[in-house]
């Protein structure tokens, strides 16, 4: 067994998270992921709408139905997403409502924005959940300790779904943090899709992995069919950043992505945001629906990470974080007994 400063502070078996991936739901996913030992994390689906927040009421509310286990959640603080801070304070007043809720939801993750608002009235009202930042760049992870998270979550330019316009890599990223910060808790994300991958994330001095593209291809994932049967067959080529709602956002390369403007400044994205139109942001949003709700893969948008490459099968979830685990193990105990 591969302990961490994460899997005993969580109580979890395996440092292994599933990555948070709206506007799709990962609520079958969490539960899943969750009951076999990992740390299931549910995402924020929702872009838009009166409904948001009872939306992500109802997943909390499934997943602690479904399982006993920790879990976690995320909140996306990006400017577009104007609801966060309702979304943070109704999760907060059920966290303080439900005890079943307080024991189990260990994993707050904010990201796509600031982390600032979020720390400090996390810190404040629920000192016991631990905030982790989405940080891309060395620069961010110095913001979000500043704001004062618990750890971050340093994803690299390789992954999949939202990124950023630094372009760094998980291996130049995670080894800086880990440098820089040895008393902090680090999740390394981004080309994490095999027990290879697992193993050098743990190497590098973080106290788990996420992985989001791996768990889509998954039996237990509530990602359409025709979703998941496109990442077998792809290859690490077969993806390209593309301009996203919150910045860059990493796509295989279909009918959609290959037409879409393609932003990568943030002022370009600032100046594009402020002359949107709410025809032109619905349209856009409408291309992550189709996909979901009609397996559209052809005009949707299929956020997948370089890691498509590393991905031959649909697995399921038991079989991933069970075998990955195994196997990182037997390759850092191998790694270490050629040390003399
Ligand atoms: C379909 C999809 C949707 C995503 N949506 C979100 C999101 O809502 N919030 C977020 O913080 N990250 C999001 N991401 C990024 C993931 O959390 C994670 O960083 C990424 O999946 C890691 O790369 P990998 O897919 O190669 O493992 C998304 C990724 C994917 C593939």
């Amino acid at each position: 067994m591969i302990k961490t400063r994460l899997t005993e502070l969580f109580g979890i078996k395996y440092p292994i998270i599933s990555a948070p991936m709206g506007p799709f739901y990962t609520t079958k996913l969490t539960v899943a992921v969750s009951e076999v030992g990992g740390l299931g994390v549910l995402s924020h689906a929702t872009l838009r709408g009166k409904n948001s927040v009872k939306d992500m009421i109802a997943q909390l509310e499934y997943v602690l139905e479904h399982t006993d286990k920790p879990f976690g959640v995320n909140v996306r603080t990006a400017r577009v997403q104007t609801d966060h801070k309702i979304m943070l304070r109704k999760i907060i007043q059920n966290i303080k409502q439900n005890p079943k809720l307080r024991e189990q939801l260990v994993y707050i993750i904010t990201s796509a924005g600031g982390s600032k608002f979020a720390s400090k009235l996390l810190k404040e009202k629920t000192p016991d959940v631990k905030h982790f930042h989405v940080s891309p760049a060395l620069w961010l992870v110095d913001k979000s300790f500043a704001a004062g998270c618990d750890g971050v979550c340093a994803t690299g330019t390789e992954g999949g779904g939202h990124q950023s316009y630094e372009g760094i890599t998980t291996l130049v990223l995670v080894s800086q943090v880990a440098q820089k910060y040895p008393e902090k808790l680090l999740v390394a994300c981004g080309g994490i899709a095999n027990p290879e991958s697992v193993a050098a994330g743990l190497a590098m001095g973080a106290d788990a992995v996420a992985m989001g593209t791996r768990f889509i291809a998954s039996t237990e994932s509530e990602f359409h069919p025709n979703y998941k049967a496109l990442i077998p067959p792809a290859t690490a080529r077969d993806t390209m950043l593309t301009t996203g709602g919150f910045g860059p956002i990493r796509l295989l390369k279909n009918k959609y992505c290959l037409e879409h403007g393609k932003i990568m400044t943030k002022e370009e994205k600032m100046a594009q945001e402020l002359a949107l139109d709410m025809d032109t942001f619905l349209e856009d949003l409408y291309r992550y629906e189709i996909v979901y709700t009609q397996g559209d893969v052809e005009d949707g948008a299929i956020p997948v990470g370089q890691t498509c490459g590393m991905i031959d099968s649909i697995m399921d979830v038991g079989d991933i974080i069970t075998n990955f685990s195994k196997k990182a193990e037997q390759i850092l105990k191998k790694l270490s007994s050629k040390i003399s």
